[in-house]
């Protein structure tokens, strides 16, 4: 049974993704932290009839008692883009709200996973090391990006375009999580469902820019939360998972030295230098075990790693200069 807090957890995505974590028997409390709203999403989900108890935790004043004891700490808090804005747009406003609310998880609950969705993932995961390395409680092992909706749309992209495909199917995503730092992996699947060059292009364009769909469509109020929250569901069940002992794999924006030797497979792809990388994992109790290698890459896949390793780079400095300032 483990405990899961939820940073941002009134926001569009906070709120689904509070219910779904409330849905799961594996946990015993549920901490809903925001600087606004709390106490009412948390009363509502509060009346669901599963076992996990359900806190309300509002303002910073509150931050340290929604932390000390949680096993694992979600962060969606921040802002969302609207039309015309890019991810890097978000850093800003996001880069501190991340930096401040992993200086407390640095105090409170230092041994937690922590998985943050808040954009832009490529360097508020950085911001996040940095600040754990200052505290001197940093386990590279459990430090995640959160880029499972790239992988839950790829799946989801490919069934559109041949409906005789699983949406169920996992297609490795690598990289980063932004437009051309996201990388599809559709060659894992190309036996089953052929694609043409073409065809591959579209798709992976697609998959690249599948948040902009959702950001137009909701023409200024927000981006995606509702497949946010499955994605972010998705993973925490998979850490649940690994930490009961069950060995787990995902695609997660990770630290890369905590394997340094499984990076070489993709190290040797980049253009240039990445501390964090978005690649399959294998996690267990104590987190991240291993970096798995993708066999069979073809052409285009290593050229989009090139073109994706030389954003990330720059994303990851920023985050680590803000982060060391
Ligand atoms: P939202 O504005 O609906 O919700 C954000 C919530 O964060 C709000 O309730 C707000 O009060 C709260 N918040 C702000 N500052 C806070 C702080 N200091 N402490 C705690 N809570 C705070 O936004 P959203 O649509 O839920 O998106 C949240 C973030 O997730 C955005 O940065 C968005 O870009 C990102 N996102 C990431 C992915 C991904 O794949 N990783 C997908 C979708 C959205
Ligand atoms: C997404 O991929 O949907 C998120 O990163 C939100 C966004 O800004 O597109």
């Amino acid at each position: 049974m483990v405990n899961v807090a939820v940073l941002g957890a009134a926001g569009g995505i906070g709120q689904p993704l509070s219910l779904l974590v409330k849905l799961s028997k594996d946990v015993s409390s549920l901490r809903l932290y925001d600087i606004v709203r709390c106490p009412g999403v948390a009363a509502d989900i509060s009346h669901i009839n599963t076992n996990s108890q359900v806190q309300a935790f509002e303002g910073n004043a509150q931050l340290k008692d929604c932390l000390t004891g949680a096993d694992i700490v979600v962060i969606p808090a921040g802002v969302p883009r609207k039309p015309g804005m890019t991810r890097d747009d978000l850093f800003g406003v996001n880069a501190g709200i991340v930096r401040d609310l992993v200086q407390a998880i640095a105090e409170n609950c230092p041994k937690a996973f922590v998985c943050i969705i808040s954009n832009p993932v490529n360097s508020t995961v950085p911001i996040a090391a940095e600040v754990l390395k200052k505290n001197g409680v940093y386990d590279p092992r459990r430090l995640f990006g959160v880029s499972t909706l790239d992988l839950v749309r790829a799946s989801r992209f490919v069934r559109d375009l041949r409906p005789s495909f699983d949406a169920g199917t996992e297609i490795p995503v690598i990289g980063g999580h932004s437009g051309n730092t996201i990388v599809p992996i559709i060659s894992s699947v190309q036996n089953a469902v052929h694609f043409s060059e073409e065809e591959i292009k579209t798709l992976t364009h697609r998959i690249q820019f599948g948040g902009d769909e959702v950001v137009q469509a909701k023409n200024g109020e927000g981006s995606a939360t509702l497949s946010m929250a499955y994605a972010g569901y998705t993973f925490v069940n998979s850490i649940i998972r690994a930490m009961n002992g069950t060995p787990t794999t995902v695609c997660s924006y990770i630290d890369v030295s905590v394997d340094q030797s499984g990076f070489e497979h993709y190290k040797n792809l980049c253009a240039d230098q990445v501390e964090y990388f978005s690649v399959p994992v294998s996690i267990g109790p104590n987190g991240v075990e291993k970096i798995l290698p993708l066999e069979n890459l073809t052409e285009f896949e290593k050229d989009l790693i090139k073109t994706a390793s030389s954003a990330i780079a720059q994303n990851i400095a920023s985050g680590v200069n803000f982060a060391r300032k």
